[in-house]
Parts: C-alpha cells; structure tokens; sequence
C-alpha cells in the first residue's frame, strides 16, 4: 500500500512537472504562461537570445505570480507587488521612481512628449524592475509586442491589445543582480567603438557640405574636443534615403575625407520610408521584389514622411532585412561611420491621431514569426529595422565596430543600437526630466542613452545651453542637437561665457574617458548600465529611492548637477569631492567619488583619434583601512581585436603604507599588459 502511495506520488510529481505551463528557466527566472498561449502570436521572442528552455517546476514559495484574465477582449496580468518601489518600464517622461505612473507601449513619434503626457514615447520596453525595502530586486518581463499598458501600482497591471502572452519574473538579491540576469537573457549591447563615446555635434541639419566643414573647423579652431558631426536629412536628394543630394553634397567621400583628416567621424541619418518614385532605384528594387508593408487589400502601403508618399520595407520579413542590410554597402564606401535611424516608429504623416499605419497593415514575418497585423508588429518595427541596419554596416566594413543611433526600439534592442529620447525641448524642466529618462533607459537593459544636449525644440538659451552642457557630459551618449529653424546652439553659438562652460565641461568628459569606457565594457559584458541612479550606492538607503536629479556614473563617481547641489538626496559614506579646475564657473556639476575608490582619468584630448591611456592620473579615495581599489579597460578603441584577447584589464589597487600611499596595477585579463605605466596619484 505504502510503495503505491509513494509510485503515484512520483508519478504525479513528474507528469506535473510535464504539463505544468509554468516553468523555471535558470536560477531565479520564472516563466508563467497563460492558458491558451498561442505561441505563433508571440514566439518566436524578440527579447530573448533564444527560447526559455524548461529547467524545472516553479517553487512553490515562489513570491511574485502573475494573475492571467481576458477583459473586454484585452489580455490583462496583475502582479502585486506590495510596496515595492518601481523603475524601468523604458522611455517615458515622468519620475524615475515608477510606483503610480504608467506607460503607454505603441510606440510613436511625440514631439515635446506632449501627446499623451509624455506616457507614450518612441520606445517599448515592457519591463518593469522592482526594489524592496530589504534590497532585494524583482524584474519582470511581458513578452508581448502587441499595443499595451502598464500601470505601476502595489498591483501592477498590465493590459494588452492582443493575445494571452508569457510573463517572465526574475528574484535576485539586488538589482544589479536583476540586471545582469536581463542582460544573460535577452543580450548586452556590443562595445561600440571609442568615437560614440565622444562629444558629438548635430542639427537638423547641417548644409550645404561648407557648412559642415565649418562647423568642424570651429571645433578645432577654437580648442573644444568633438568626435563626430552629424548629417540629418538635408544631405539627402529630395529626402530619397540612400542619395545625396548633387548641389549641397556633391562630394560626399571628399567631405568625409575632410572630416577624417580632421580626427573626426560623420554619422548620417536613413529613415525607414522608400519615396514612392517610379524613377528611383531603392523604391524600384522594393517594389519589385514585393518588400514593402502590405496595406489591408495586400498593396503596397503608401504613408507620408519627408520625400512625401513612401512605401515601407516589411522589416519582419528575413528577405527584407537581408536587402535592407545590403543597401549600405555604396553608401558606407562613401567614408561614412556611423548611422542614424529616425522616424522608425514608425511615424507616418497623415497617420492619423497616433501618426502611425493603419492597425490592419499587414507585415508577413518569417524566420518562425506569422504574418499579423500592424498592432502586432508596430512596436517592433524599428527593432527589426535596426537589426538589418547594424547587420549591413557591420557587413560593409566588418573590421570596425558599427554604430547605429535609432529613435525607435524594443526591449533586447540594445543588441542592435544605441537610442535617444527623441523630440525634447530647449527647457529647463526638460533638461532636469531627461535624468529620470535616461535613468530608466538603463535600468531597462539599453545602456547607451542619452537626450539631445541643449533641448531639440523651441530656441536654447546661454544659460541653458550651459546648464544643460555641464550637467549632460556624463550621459553615457553625448550628442548637442536642435530642430530646424532653431537658434544656433554649438558651444560657441551664444557668446563667450557659454563658449567657456561648455568646453570645460566637454574637456572633463574627455578627461574621464578611461573610466567611462572601462564602464561601457562592463555593460556590454554584464548589462549593468553606466549611468545608474543613486539608489545604487545603498539599496537599503531609503532616502535614496526617489532622487532623480543627482546621478552616478558607474559605481564610482557621483554627478551632483549644480542646480541641486543643496536639495539632492545624497548616499552616506566618505564621498569625496575632486574638480579639474583651478577655478569654478558656477555651472560645472559637483563630482564625489566614492570611499575605496579610484577613478583613472586621462588628458584632455580634442578627439578620441588623439586618446591614449598613457599618462593617467588616478583619483583616489582611500577607504578606512587606507586601501582603494578600481578598474581599466583599454583596447584599440575599433574592430574585433578585443574578442580574441587584445585588450588590458587591470585592478588599480591603492593603499597606504608607512603614510604614503603606494599604488599599482594588477593584470587582471587580455594580452596587453601595461603594468608599468606613467601615472600620478590624486589622493582626496
Ligand atoms: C525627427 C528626429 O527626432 C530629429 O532628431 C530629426 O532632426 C528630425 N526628425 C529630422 O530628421
């Protein structure tokens, strides 16, 4: 009787643990799967590197399950989450702490964030990252690309357009933890190459190509460091993608030449749209090989953009992607390096209230997807846009690192490209909320993020422009940029006062190199982010949870802008203060690094061509038993050398001895070793 009992007590645990939908995928990564899960209408996943595979049954203490219901024809998930408070849920204009906001996921196009109140942005990230009162972290991802919403209460609600979908809940101790587990997952960005890193100049736009050189000969002229000009639609013939224009750009390589020789990089926008023309190549090669989005009636969908009527590439669709990717290949051999992806939404003129296609647009998918419907597909529209661009750079010059910018993305599209947060406005309140923004953009896996610098619409101002400047350097992407009919707003374009605030500030980005990329590779190896809120200095400080004006940049540098130096929340511990000048503006941001440790800083460098490592000086903080400690990474700054072991890492390692304090580096991996380097100590 007793064996019996203990047979079907087996036998029921595995049959259980056979046809239970819920399932664990790795060490605190639960996968909850509604019933009726229709996989076609989902999988396969664009978040994840591969399929969650099922390694086991779901404990059954296990804290945070998702309550699947169909309302109104909309699939709803609640999870309550008692009084956690919440971060993530990706770009959206609100606070950073996300307890009784929501978010709006189709994406779209929102000058000044103003439809919607700023609750639907460009972007989809349906992720949400949790912190309890203990430090212990929650994430949780709907997998779902369908039109939906987010309500972050003490139950989460989660309401979306189309079918059930999966829920995944990450428990880790702290959400560094979480981070990195989103990272195995759904994958990190790549190592962009050092120059994306560097401050960059743009505005829509820059013409005819004498005014680009202008602008750069300025850089140069006038000592302010600069990497990168950028091209916005103006360089285009007639808005057709692919083209220059023959007046204004009649010599595109001799301008990229020009810029080269000048140690600096030129990144030119592409907008998904074809113009419908019976003359021009990309429209033709689309037409007739049947690429483009199909309307209701199976024809080729027509929606405006700049060059007027445009016929848009089916990026669901392998073949499309695969031609998409091919398209750069001429255009790169121009000299271009890096590329810009806008209006990706997709965002259509004359697209109704939501500026979009029409919800019964039909993509057709492939590679596994089913065809569906635009609700489906529109929120991953610009994912799979740049997916194809990065694969074409890549394959056009495949010994260099390719940078793309896109508007538009879909969480795990930090694999593919780096994102802005769109259409902001020349404001202080603005300037103050992109902290918040690019905040939440990293705890939402997309590392490389930033605002444009100065505000996108409506005039800057001096002040601003400084304030923005000097509170802006330390965002992981650094790019000045304005609207058409705009005031100038370069670093000198208002007047010496603002000339000089901005080019200090952009002489300490430089400065700070060393560390800022050592934080890049650690995002693109783990997925932590590189700018990180200040919470992350203390998870059990809960005075912390909520500032969003003050931020660190990585773990060990803390950025007080100075228009909250006397009201920022800051972490307890023996923070120290270090300026790189000798006199204050009253713009630059308060800098403090932290107890125990040392951030390398180099020499200001005009360009990223000009950095070197080679003189370091090392800020110091040495903690109460007299030690520090720190991290460099360095490698050729492009390429793939990196991968098979060109690179340097090293464990700074400071400490004091008989009162003077003795520092070295420890190799810790890559085959350069650099052990012996010139370097001063800065002891704070
Ligand atoms: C919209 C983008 O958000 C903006 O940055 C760009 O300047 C314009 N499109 C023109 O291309």
């Amino acid at each position: 009787m007793k064996k019996h009992f203990v047979l079907l007590a087996i036998a029921a645990f595995v049959l259980g643990s056979c046809t239970s939908r819920n399932y664990m995928a790795a060490d605190g990564v639960a996968v909850f799967v509604p019933e009726g899960f229709d996989a076609s209408q989902h999988l396969p996943s664009p978040i994840f590197l591969e399929d969650l595979a099922r390694h086991g049954r779901v404990p059954s203490k296990w804290e945070l399950v998702p309550q699947f219901s169909n309302e109104n024809g909309k699939s709803v998930v609640r999870i309550n989450v008692a009084d956690a408070d919440l971060y993530g849920t990706g770009e959206v204009w609100g606070p950073l702490r996300r307890n009784g906001d929501k978010n709006i996921f189709w994406n779209r196009d929102n000058g000044a964030y103003a439809a919607h109140d700023g609750k639907e942005l460009y972007q989809t990230h349906p992720w949400v990252l949790g912190l309890r009162e203990d430090g212990s972290s929650f994430g949780i991802i709907f997998d779902n690309t369908w039109r939906s919403e987010l309500q972050c209460d003490s139950v989460i609600t989660y309401t979306s357009d189309g079918p059930a979908f999966r829920v995944v809940v990450i428990e880790k101790d702290s959400p560094a933890e979480v981070l990195k587990t989103l990272g195995r997952l759904s994958g990190t960005m790549e190592m962009p190459p050092l120059w994306a890193l560097g401050y960059q100049q743009c505005r829509f736009s820059y013409y005819p190509d004498t005014r680009v050189k202008e602008v750069a000969d300025e850089f140069r002229n006038r000592n302010i460091p600069c990497d990168v000009i950028w091209m916005d639609i103006h360089y285009m013939d007639g808005y057709r993608i692919f083209t220059f224009d023959p007046n204004r750009f009649p010599d595109p390589k001799g301008l990229n030449d020009y810029l080269h020789a000048r140690n600096f990089k030129s990144v030119y926008m592409i907008d998904p749209g074809a113009k419908v023309d019976s003359t021009y190549w990309v429209d033709k090669e689309g037409l007739a090989n049947d690429y483009f989005v199909h309307d209701a009636d199976g024809k080729p969908f027509e929606g405006g953009m700049w060059p007027g009527l445009t016929h848009w590439p089916d990026f669901s669709m392998p073949e499309v992607r695969e031609w998409w990717a091919g398209l750069y290949k001429d255009f790169m051999a121009q000299g271009v390096d890096g590329i810009w992806n806008d209006v990706n939404e997709p965002a259509v003129f004359g697209g109704g209230e939501e500026m979009t296609m029409p919800d019964d647009n039909i993509h057709r998918g492939g590679d596994g997807r089913t065809a569906g419907n635009h609700v489906r597909y529109h929120n991953v529209f610009g994912y799979d846009m740049v997916r194809a661009s990065r694969a074409g750079i890549l394959a056009a010059n495949p010994d260099k690192r390719p940078f793309v910018l896109s508007r538009s993305n879909f969480l795990g599209g930090q694999r593919y490209a780096a994102t802005w947060t769109g259409d902001n406005v020349s404001s202080v309140e603005q300037m103050k909320g992109a902290v918040a923004m690019t905040l939440n953009m990293g705890l939402s896996g997309q590392a490389f993020n930033g605002p444009d610098v100065g505000g996108f619409l409506d005039d800057c101002n001096p002040k601003l422009l400084a304030q923005w400047t000097a509170m802006g350097v330390y965002f992981p992407f650094l790019r000045n940029h304005s609207c058409d009919g705009t005031v100038d707003q370069e670093p000198w374009a208002m007047g010496p006062e603002t000339e000089a605030v901005c080019r200090t500030a952009i002489n300490r980005r430089y400065r700070l190199l060393p560390y800022i990329y050592t934080l890049f590779r650690e995002a693109s190896v783990s997925g932590l982010p590189v700018m990180r809120p200040v919470f992350w200095a203390d998870t059990r400080d809960l005075s912390l949870r909520a500032e969003q004006d003050a931020y660190l940049l990585g773990g060990d540098l803390l950025v007080v802008p100075r228009y909250a130096e006397t009201t920022a929340a800051l972490p307890q511990g023996d923070w120290q203060s270090v300026s790189f000048e000798d006199t204050d503006d009253g713009y630059q941001a308060r800098l403090y690094v932290r107890d125990g440790a040392i951030v390398p800083v180099g020499k200001v460098f005009q360009n990223t061509v000009e950095y070197n490592t080679d003189e370091l000086t090392l800020l110091v903080n040495l903690n109460e038993d007299g030690k520090a400690y720190g991290t460099l990474y360095e490698d050729a700054g492009d390429g793939f050398g990196y991968k098979s072991g060109e690179y340097g890492e090293y464990r700074i390692v400071a400490e004091r001895i008989d009162g003077e304090v003795q520092v070295r580096f420890e190799h810790v991996a890559g085959n350069f070793n650099n052990t012996e380097r010139c370097f001063k100590v800065l002891n704070l």
